[in-house]
């Protein structure tokens, strides 16, 4: 059996960091695993365009303790009055690397989103030239489609038009959690990708269900049956490089999850190698974890990869604490209920 793993250190393509004193209560617990992320844009108010991208940047850096390092790679809020020249220049400087798209209404701060995706049009063929990836929140918002069919009906009503019609746009489909999501992105040329969560890969929605609603469980795209979760794993673990990590950490504070009203998110980032290991671990799959880690993200977004390495250990469980503090308030630390065997080293 494999007890140590040494590994280029991962990046993470998908992050949720806050600002203020939430940021700096949790970027920490990011960057002592992760060299670079994926930044979300879904502040209140979005970070819009590329002078907001690079003074969320510049907060990001300040946040950052004395002694650790950690790139945060920006993103932008795509809205139906984005400037497609802002984008272009934002990304043709190198301090935006993706566009965000969230459907308006599809989940945390995301009124602002698009709602005719046409109006979004010139942003996307600009996108297309210049090879800026879109990262898509796949989900339709319409009342009557069930939310655990939002998914799969966004990649035929939505994703499926907006690529056809941009050719050569590059799109991540973020935080995929179906069968349906897997087999499209596994189907598409270059110019698609998918990132995966941790706890997508670990749990489905009886883990949240069943025997009393766990809301620290909770997030959005919204845990699914668990015929689908088999499928993920395969996808992550199977060695394509359409596939890499998106952990979508997103911290609430602890009141704002066991609450009437439950804020979407897990937050993941303090425990997502550990279980990543113990997922690959199961699934007999472990030197595939570096690829889904480390290798195919940066290839994807065509930076280089990462030259320093992390080693991994496989021992006795370890201890997920409950909570982390922040200026913020309290934030409940994912814990996926079962045993996890690997730390950080
Ligand atoms: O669960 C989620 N939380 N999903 C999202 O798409 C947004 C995120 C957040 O910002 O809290
Ligand atoms: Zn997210």
């Amino acid at each position: 059996m494999t007890e140590s793993l040494t590994i280029r250190r991962p990046d993470d393509w998908h992050l949720h960091l806050r600002d203020g004193a939430m940021l700096e209560g949790v970027l920490p617990w990011t960057a002592r695993h992760f060299a670079r992320a994926i930044v979300m844009p879904n502040l209140v108010p979005p970070v819009v365009t590329g002078a907001e991208a690079a003074a969320y940047r510049e907060r990001i850096l300040a946040a950052l303790p004395d002694g650790m390092t950690f790139e945060p790679l920006m993103t932008l809020y795509l809205t139906e009055d984005t400037d497609p020249e802002d984008v272009a220049a934002a990304a043709e400087s190198g301090l935006v690397k993706a566009v965000k798209l969230y459907p308006a209404g599809a989940t945390t701060n995301s009124a602002s989103g698009v709602r005719d995706f046409d109006k979004v049009r010139p942003v996307l063929e600009r996108m297309a030239e210049i090879g800026l990836p879109l990262c898509v929140h796949g989900e339709v918002t319409r009342r009557e489609i069930d939310i655990f069919d939002r998914e799969a009906v966004f990649i035929d009503e939505v994703l499926d038009p907006i690529r056809r019609a941009t050719p050569g746009l590059r799109v991540v489909m973020e935080h995929i959690t179906t069968a349906e999501a897997a087999a499209y992105a596994a189907e598409g040329d270059e110019t698609l990708a998918a990132t995966i969560t941790v706890q997508h890969l670990m749990l489905d929605r009886n883990d949240m269900l069943v025997g009393g609603m766990r809301p620290h469980l909770y997030c959005l795209p919204i845990l699914k049956r668990g015929t689908h979760r088999p499928k993920l794993v395969e996808a992550a673990t199977g060695g394509s490089p359409r596939f890499f990590l998106g952990t979508d950490s997103a911290p609430h504070p602890t009141h704002a999850k066991e609450a009437e009203c439950c804020a979407a998110g897990c937050f993941t980032a303090p425990v997502a190698l550990s279980c990543l290991a113990e997922i690959f671990d199961e699934a007999d799959a472990l030197d595939r974890l570096e690829a889904f880690t480390s290798l195919n993200g940066p290839a994807f977004y065509g930076v280089p990869v990462n030259e320093e390495r992390i080693t991994l250990t496989r021992g006795a469980p370890i201890d997920i604490p409950a909570k982390i503090e922040t200026g913020a308030g309290p934030v409940s630390v994912f814990n996926p209920g079962r045993p996890v065997h690997w730390r950080v080293t």
